[in-house]
């Protein structure tokens, strides 16, 4: 970046966007596959790809035909219409999932809506009405908007904002906790298979099995936020699907329009009649722009068999890491194409910094994590890239 650019987009950025984001380092113009380039010129494997969201990578000609044509004909009609594209891609979420023929599903627009949809799904499991509580994890992430927030397991977000909606309570990531906080005054349990922000941390052994149990058990939902997991990126089409654990919901964004903005809830079973007519709604939800580029982007997971890919290029670049036996390296955590890299050392920033430098995106949620989150379609030659990159990077540190 030079100084000129830096004076004066960083000045505008700082002078006309909202404080609640930091001013970037850089300004991104174009992008290409598992490349993006700065506005001067410079380029950079993107192995964040939006944080977890550019699926198929940058102008992908399958989604940028899909989002074109379907501008020329009908971006938006309302909820009071009904569109092809919302149909096929409803008919292919809640196939994807497993959902069945019960399976139903609710379209917002982001990640956060699709947990307050989930979230007013669980309020409506009431039961006899003493169902009020609700149950999520500490160090969780599902949002930030209000009720999304209430659900959000770190105190830091969600102090400022308080009062939030109310029963919710953040319990330790441990069998013995979420046994002890059960009983019949809980609604749903809301569990990220894999905790992205969090720094990419994994569930314990038979977590999800156990919350399974425990929910049945006393009426609740159990309800998996598969917005970071979800569409292929941990391997499999969703991270519950590894496990034997049929969810009563699940909630997808990102990676499933590719970027262009949708979020959605998938019910199972008897969770699909919760809501009636007239209790949730989204003016832009569901609309066939955001559909078609999801129809496409799925269509071409499917086509090109990304989801084993994203299995096969994870192992990869887990094998890479480990072979570059830096000192500086802990542990390597997450699945498929969503790893985290625990330092052993607070670094984390310092380290992202000598990336994007060096021309390697990657991103530091905490101080002692690197989160790898590449488009699906990354080969041998990024993964090689990367390998010398950010090895280079870890040595410089070390
Ligand atoms: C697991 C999880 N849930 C929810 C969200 C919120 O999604 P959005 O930013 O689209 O509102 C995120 C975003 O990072 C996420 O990772």
């Amino acid at each position: 970046m030079t100084q000129t650019q830096g004076g004066t987009w960083q000045r505008r950025f700082g002078d006309s966007i909202m404080r609640s984001t930091a001013v970037p380092r850089v300004l991104l113009e174009r992008g290409q596959g598992c490349e993006v380039w700065d506005a001067d010129g410079k380029r950079y494997l993107d192995f964040l790809a939006g944080i977890a969201v550019n699926a198929l990578g940058h102008a992908h000609p399958v989604l940028v035909e899909a989002v074109a044509a379907q501008a020329a004909s009908l971006i938006h009609v309302s909820n009071y219409f009904a569109t092809a594209p919302q149909l096929e891609l409803a008919e292919r979420l809640v196939r994807l999932a497993g959902a069945g023929e019960r399976g139903r599903v609710y379209f917002g627009n982001s990640g956060a809506e699709a947990n307050e949809a989930a979230f007013k799904l669980a309020r409506l499991n009431r039961g006899d009405g003493r169902r009020t509580r609700v149950l999520a994890l500490q160090a969780s992430f599902h949002g930030r908007t209000m009720g999304a927030l209430a659900l959000t397991g770190k105190p830091a977000l969600r102090e400022p904002f308080e009062p939030l909606p109310a029963g919710v309570e953040h319990i330790d990531t441990t069998v013995e906790a979420l046994e002890a906080a059960m009983d019949d005054r809980v609604a749903a349990v809301f569990v990220e298979p894999i905790k992205g922000e969090a720094g990419v941390i994994d569930l314990p052994e038979g977590f999800l099995e156990r919350a399974r149990e425990l929910t049945t058990e006393h009426g609740a939902l159990l309800v998996l936020d598969e917005i970071q997991t979800g569409i292929g990126r941990t391997g499999s089409w969703f991270a519950f699907q590894r496990t034997g654990v049929v969810p009563d919901a699940i909630t997808v964004a990102k990676g499933i329009a590719g970027g262009v903005p949708i979020g959605a809830l998938v019910t199972f079973g008897d969770a699909s009649d919760l809501f009636e007519a007239g209790q949730h709604g989204s003016t832009f939800g569901g609309n066939p722009l955001a559909t078609a580029a999801a129809n496409a982007v799925l269509g071409e997971i499917e086509r090109a068999g990304l989801v084993a890919e994203a299995a096969r290029r994870g192992a990869q670049l887990r094998a890479s890491i480990e072979g570059m036996r830096s000192p500086l390296v802990a542990e390597i955590r997450g699945s498929g194409l969503l790893l985290g890299v625990g330092l052993t050392r607070p670094v984390a920033a310092e380290l992202a910094a000598a990336c994007l430098e060096a021309g390697l995106i990657v991103n530091a949620p905490n101080d002692s994590s690197i989160r790898l989150a590449p488009p699906l379609i990354v080969g041998d030659a990024e993964i090689a890239e990367f390998t010398t990159l950010f090895s280079t990077a870890l040595e410089g540190l070390a």
